[in-house]
């Protein structure tokens, strides 16, 4: 779909309002948000000039609004929105537009509160422009190790975030190489600024990933040791320039002691400690640090069965719980182990209670199909969101658990590793583009359904016939179960191939220091994370899901071979064994996607032409790729167990 814009906002262009009413715009209290308001309202309106209501956005106190929440109230001549901050204004704006582009008479008023108070993404890119598992293209914001001027391209992006409800980002990759490592200082703080004043005018906050070594790496310091006053000062004076530039700047995310990156280990020192040490410098200014849980030892020996990766960052942080500063946020992945397409929701959730937190998810799809297969993660999103962690008996979920400790709702929130790249649609896979806008719609509503989401994202995205939007909804829908299907089974994940993860390779990690193992012999496969007779992971949950994971009757049979290693002659609740299941889901699973193929043929004429090749040549490679998965992995389990499949398919034996 084309825009007046340069690149692809198929799901902001006026073209897909509906109608719009409004004539005038009247903007009161609105500061710094105010040019962008009335852009914004002039880029809306010019497709539609006989508006004949006025849209009032005033800042005024609204006692039933929450944080940057918006109230919308509709009569005859007026569309008033009111908040208690300038974002909520933002907010309430692209409230009225996607509800035109839902409906020609959509109902406006509307009381909505976010549930999250930080809604953050994190870019992993790098300076020379490449984006660590960045599947749309090279960095929007670097090339050749300097800041891209495009500014137009940055207010559209900016834009983007904010109509979802995004309010924070990082623009630079977790591991802070030795370029990177000088954002913090007077040679690129005023590109910092520029592009903190751009996402400002939209209500985002800039953060930073830092080298947690840069005392080193960009001073003479000789040391980062936490407890050092050399290294306090260093923070400290780099915190005073930051903020001289950008007195709303939002702090720092932090990677240390994790795959190889430098932290506080190196000098006897506590993660408290060296994340504390930041929070003090960053305190004056009203900044936050997040500080990252993916703690895990990646120099596994393969041999040592009793080491459990997945029980790292629980039995690291749980016992520091309380330890760290007001202004600290312990940001902990979704699941134990590493974004796969099927994993436990993480112990942590549920054990911290006084500790600032943010959930992590990752909208990259680096264990899903890197935007070359879809998959639409909010599904899966959702089901964490709703695991029930019986932290304060039934009915605790994860959601609940993210705001309600500790009582501060300023520091908590979801935050995801984003997919967004300098390729024209943003996302390389055209579909792709419902997972950002989706993510951002979830974290804002998580009471919006997966469904729902979807239906939002198709119609402001294309102009279907129905028949047309259902099978682009089914599409999306069945699509992370299809993914699943044909690749590792039952929660085992990984299967992928080393480094860059993409495709199958069964045995790749195998062997290997990352901790990702499924030990499939001749008899049967999973990793025993019991406490009976495994790892005792599974102790790490409160009471009710210890019971439930820990017996194999009651584990969720998605989640089976991560609980459990299990015969492959093993019943599951559908009748049939393990090895007829992995037969069952790995042709089903590519049979799915011959389906989407037929199915996207059919819109043709409904998408416009970009669209259709895009998302046609991906559905090709996801054909190929899915075949590959279906052979490998039924071949090597065949071998292994020596068991044909019952219904005689066709296994490369
Ligand atoms: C995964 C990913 C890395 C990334 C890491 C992280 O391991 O493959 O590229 O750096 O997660 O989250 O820090």
């Amino acid at each position: 779909m084309t825009t007046k814009l340069d690149f692809d906002l198929s799901w902001l262009a006026p073209e897909t309002l509906k109608a719009w009413p409004f004539g005038e715009l009247k903007t009161e209290n609105a500061a710094h948000l105010k040019e962008t308001l009335v852009k914004e309202f002039d880029y809306y309106s010019e497709p539609f000039p006989e508006g004949d209501k006025a849209l009032r956005l005033i800042v005024e106190d609204t006692p039933e609004v929450t944080l940057d929440g918006y109230k919308v109230l509709e009569d005859k001549d007026t569309v008033k929105v009111t908040a208690n901050q300038p974002e909520g204004l933002i907010y309430g704006f692209f409230h009225i537009v996607r509800s035109y582009q839902q409906s020609e008479q959509p109902e406006l008023s509307t009381l909505s509160n976010p549930k999250n108070k930080i809604r953050m993404i994190n870019h992993w890119d790098n300076f020379d422009g490449s984006v660590e598992r960045g599947y749309a293209g090279k960095s929007l914001f670097f090339v050749n190790n300097e800041f891209r001027l495009q500014d137009e391209r940055f207010n559209q992006y900016a834009k983007m975030l904010s109509s979802v409800g995004i309010n924070a980002l990082t623009i630079n990759n977790v591991n802070v190489h030795q370029k990177e490592s000088y954002f913090i200082t007077d040679s690129y703080i005023r590109e910092v600024k520029h592009l903190a004043e751009i996402f400002r005018s939209y209500g985002l906050t800039l953060f930073l990933s830092v080298n947690y070594a840069a005392p080193i790496e960009v001073d003479w310091v000789d040391s980062a040791d936490p407890l050092d006053d050399k290294v306090r000062e260093f923070w400290k004076n780099t915190a005073e320039l930051i903020y001289e530039h950008i007195p709303y700047f939002g702090g720092f995310v932090v990677k240390a002691d994790s795959e190889n990156r430098p932290g506080p280990f190196t000098y006897g020192r506590t993660h408290a400690d060296g994340a504390n040490m930041l929070g003090e410098a960053l305190k004056p200014f009203g900044g936050t640090v997040f500080w990252r849980a993916f703690v895990y030892d990646n120099h596994q020996d393969w041999r040592d069965k009793k080491t459990d990766r997945a029980r790292a960052a629980y039995d690291h942080y749980a016992p520091m719980d309380g330890d760290f500063a007001d202004n600290v946020v312990l940001q902990i992945k979704n699941g134990p182990m590493d974004f796969q397409v099927r994993e436990a929701v993480s112990p942590l959730f549920g054990s911290l209670r006084k500790t600032n937190q943010v959930l992590e998810f990752q909208i990259a799809q680096e264990y899903t199909g890197q935007q070359k297969h879809i998959c639409y993660l909010i599904p899966m999103w959702k089901e964490v969101l709703d695991f029930d962690t019986y932290a304060d008996g039934p009915d605790t979920t994860v959601q609940d658990m993210l705001v309600k400790y500790p009582e501060n709702p300023e520091r908590n929130g979801i935050t995801a590793v984003v997919n967004t790249g300098m390729d024209e649609n943003w996302t390389g896979h055209k579909l792709a583009q419902a997972n950002l806008y989706g993510y951002g719609r979830l974290i804002w509503d998580p009471s919006l359904s997966a469904e729902e989401i979807a239906k939002e994202w198709i119609q402001a995205t294309y102009s279907l016939s129905d028949k047309g939007r259902e099978t682009l909804l089914d599409m999306l829908m069945t699509s992370w179960d299809t993914y699943e299907k044909y690749t590792s089974p039952l929660g085992i994940g990984w299967m992928v191939q080393p480094n860059h993860h993409y495709g199958p390779n069964i045995d790749g990690y195998e062997y290997d220091m990352w901790g990702t193992y499924h030990y499939s012999d001749r008899d049967g496969l999973g990793v025993d994370r019991t406490v009976a007779t495994g790892t005792g992971y599974t102790r790490q949950y409160h009471g009710e899901n210890y019971e439930m994971y820990e017996n194999v009757e009651s584990t969720p049979e998605e989640l089976l071979l991560f609980f459990h290693h299990m015969p492959y002659s093993h019943e599951l609740k559908t009748g049939k064994t393990i090895i007829q299941h992995i037969y069952d889901t790995h042709f089903e699973g590519f049979d799915k996607v011959l389906e989407y193929q037929k199915q996207w043929e059919s819109l043709e004429k409904e998408v416009d032409d970009a669209s259709y090749q895009n998302v046609k040549e991906r559905l090709e490679e996801q054909h190929r790729c899915a075949r590959e998965w279906r052979d490998q992995v039924n071949t090597y389990y065949y071998r292994k167990s020596g068991v044909d499949d019952a219904k005689g398919r066709k296994i490369y034996k």
